[in-house]
């Protein structure tokens, strides 16, 4: 049983503890906004942000997540507002969008650490592959975003969604996972 908080919220996952975080977000709470990739670490399409810190959660097990605080794409802005979303809708940043939780993670992260990047640096914070070839528009997007943060620019808000994540998690039937429990989740999609 390994208990941490997933966006905000206090949970105890039942599965084994070597269990990559990966699959407890996927599998046991319906947050399926984190992607599975290569499984390896090399792709970063699984990015979460663990305790502040960008972190691929193909690499880390449910017991190395013990007691820490996991926020996933679907935690970042429920309203989709945060600067790194807008300016990648504003920048059409996005194509099949696959890549695009881990690399929204990688460069909330970033930009929480350090608001004024230079292209090399987020280069090195965000290595994330994309089968796409969105880079170039990915650089514009996240230099923009860094703008928003320091208040030099402001972009207008994306649509809001018209489903609330929580709810949109509990519409897909692919929870029924045996041997994966989730206690305390239920507005993430509580195991039945
Ligand atoms: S799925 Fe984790 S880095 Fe590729
Ligand atoms: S937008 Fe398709 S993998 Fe990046």
């Amino acid at each position: 049983m390994t208990q941490m908080t997933v966006n905000g919220q206090p949970v105890r996952i039942d599965m084994d503890g070597e269990t990559p975080l990966l699959w407890g977000l996927r599998d046991a709470m319906n947050l399926t906004g984190t992607k599975y990739g290569c499984g390896v670490g090399d792709c970063g399409a699984c990015v979460v942000l663990i305790d502040g810190e960008a972190l691929r959660s193909c690499l880390v097990t449910l017991d190395e997540a013990e007691g820490r605080e996991i926020v996933t794409i679907e935690g970042l802005s429920p309203t989709r507002g945060h600067p790194v979303q807008q300016a990648l809708v504003a920048e059409q940043a996005i194509q099949c969008g696959f890549c695009t939780p881990g690399i929204v993670m990688a460069a909330a992260a970033l930009l929480q650490r350090n608001p004024d990047p230079t292209d090399a640096q987020i280069r090195e914070a965000i290595p994330n592959l994309c089968r796409c070839g969105v880079h170039p528009r990915l650089l514009r997007a996240v230099e923009r975003a860094a703008r928003v943060v320091q208040r030099r620019e402001s972009i207008a808000a994306v649509p809001a969604p018209d489903i609330d994540p929580a709810e949109a998690a509990l519409e897909v039937p692919a929870l029924r996972v045996e041997g994966a429990r989730v206690e305390g989740a239920a507005e993430t999609g509580e195991q039945p």
